[in-house]
């Protein structure tokens, strides 16, 4: 049976070395992050404040939380922050927590126009009632005056802002503006942009008047799967209550020293890797676009971010594609486009991944042209994408380069 466990590990290693890894809310950690995981830590608990546990032993897990807030401060310029929660979902349920009550009204996306199910089932099962952000599909971003009319007639308690299908910086400072008018909070959720906005490549969502950032750690930020939080002084206080005790206990300290590890990666190189990865998404737009893809927002720039959205109806649909895709070895997603009703007839392209394996533009070309191929022979080109990624099976952007798919057992 253990032969049974580390064989899949190894299989799904082989797997995805050889596989061109273009999901949009995933990465890859450096052997440094990895140690921390596999570190003693893993079988610790941390339970309340630094300096003050529920359990003893916490002398070194307080250094590191410590380093985690510091660091986090420091990167993001916050006024105050939380560091455990232990996804980005947990840490939207958090900010419900900390600032509604049932029964109160909040704006969101819509799923369709890349709002994220916790922003939408998630505030739902908490009894919130979810309003949509009016959403403008060619300019791929929030209606501004459509949505200070329904603010204002609506007059909700938090408006979050930030998506799951992510091309372009939001309107914070507008959104921020009518949300004082009404009383609003305002929540960023930069889950998708995180590593971005610390290598200084997108929007400054604390600077432009969110009131609250919440962020996964792990999509363009290379850090392990985990979250924080970033909020005003004045919220500290119900924040760190509806996280513990009111989401997690003991918050995964292997983890955050990896977290700490990603931090320190991202000071030292989360400009250059931002910049890249924004770089190689326009120029993979751009490609597909001029190989007859139906990528959205051409006037556009197609986009600001690590996404790239390409409508493929004409194909058959996000879901068929995305899985022929796979037989190729091309891993995207299936993505729900504003104008869809019930089937994805797109699907979501991320680079952030294939930039932290040290690809550039030309490599751009060659994705564009595979998956071109890909489309009407999946199984000949499988052989040609593990041929490909021979060159990309390291980590950059990282203090030691590091081989990405070891198995360490
Ligand atoms: C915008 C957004 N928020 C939150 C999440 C949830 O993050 P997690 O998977 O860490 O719970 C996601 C996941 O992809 C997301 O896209």
């Amino acid at each position: 049976m253990l032969d049974e466990v580390f064989g899949a590990i190894w299989d799904h290693h082989r797997f995805i070395e050889s596989s061109i890894p273009l999901i949009a809310s995933e990465n890859i950690t450096s052997r440094a992050v990895r140690l921390c995981y596999m570190s003693d830590l893993g079988h610790r608990y941390a339970i309340g404040d630094v300096g003050d546990r529920m359990y003893c032993g916490c002398e070194y897990i307080d250094r590191l939380e410590n380093m985690a807030i510091k660091l986090t401060k420091e990167i993001f310029k916050a006024e105050h922050v939380n560091v455990r929660p232990i996804s980005g979902t947990i840490a939207n349920i958090a900010v419900y927590f900390a600032l509604t009550n049932c029964g109160d009204k909040i704006f969101a996306l819509r799923e369709n126009c890349g709002g994220h199910t916790s922003h939408d089932f998630t505030a739902k099962i908490r009894d919130l009632e979810v309003c949509y952000l009016p959403f403008d599909s060619k300019t791929f971003n929030i209606n501004v005056d459509a949505a200070r009319r329904k603010i204002v007639k609506e007059r909700p308690r938090l408006i979050i802002l930030g998506a799951s299908l992510f091309l372009f910086p939001h309107p914070v400072r507008e959104i921020a503006e009518i949300a004082q008018e009404v009383g609003a909070k305002v929540v960023y959720d930069a889950s998708h942009v995180l590593g971005l906005i610390a290598g200084k490549q997108f929007q400054d969502p604390i600077r432009e008047g969110a009131d609250v950032v919440t962020a996964s750690t792990h999509k363009t930020f290379p850090g392990p799967q985990r979250a924080v939080i970033m909020c005003k002084k004045e919220l500290a206080d119900s924040i760190d209550r509806a996280v513990m005790p009111g989401v997690v206990s003991n918050h995964h300290i292997h983890s955050l020293a990896g977290y700490v590890v990603a931090c320190l990666e991202m000071m030292e190189f989360g400009e250059a890797y931002a910049k890249q990865i924004v770089k190689n998404a326009k120029r993979l737009a751009e490609r597909l676009f001029e190989l007859g893809f139906d990528v959205l927002c051409p006037d556009l720039g197609f986009t600001e971010s690590h996404q790239v959205a390409v409508d493929v109806s004409k194909l058959g649909g996000g879901d068929k594609v995305a899985k022929i895709l796979e037989k190729a070895g091309i891993l995207t997603n299936k993505t729900l486009l504003p104008w869809d009703t019930d089937k994805p007839s797109g699907i979501r392209i991320g680079v952030q991944e294939v930039t932290r394996l040290g690809m550039k533009e030309d490599e751009m070309d060659i994705i564009a042209e595979l998956i071109s191929r890909a489309i009407k022979e999946p199984k000949k080109v499988r052989k040609e994408v593990s041929e490909f990624k021979r060159k990309f099976r390291t980590v950059k952007f990282a203090f030691e380069e590091s081989p990405a798919y070891e198995v360490i057992v």
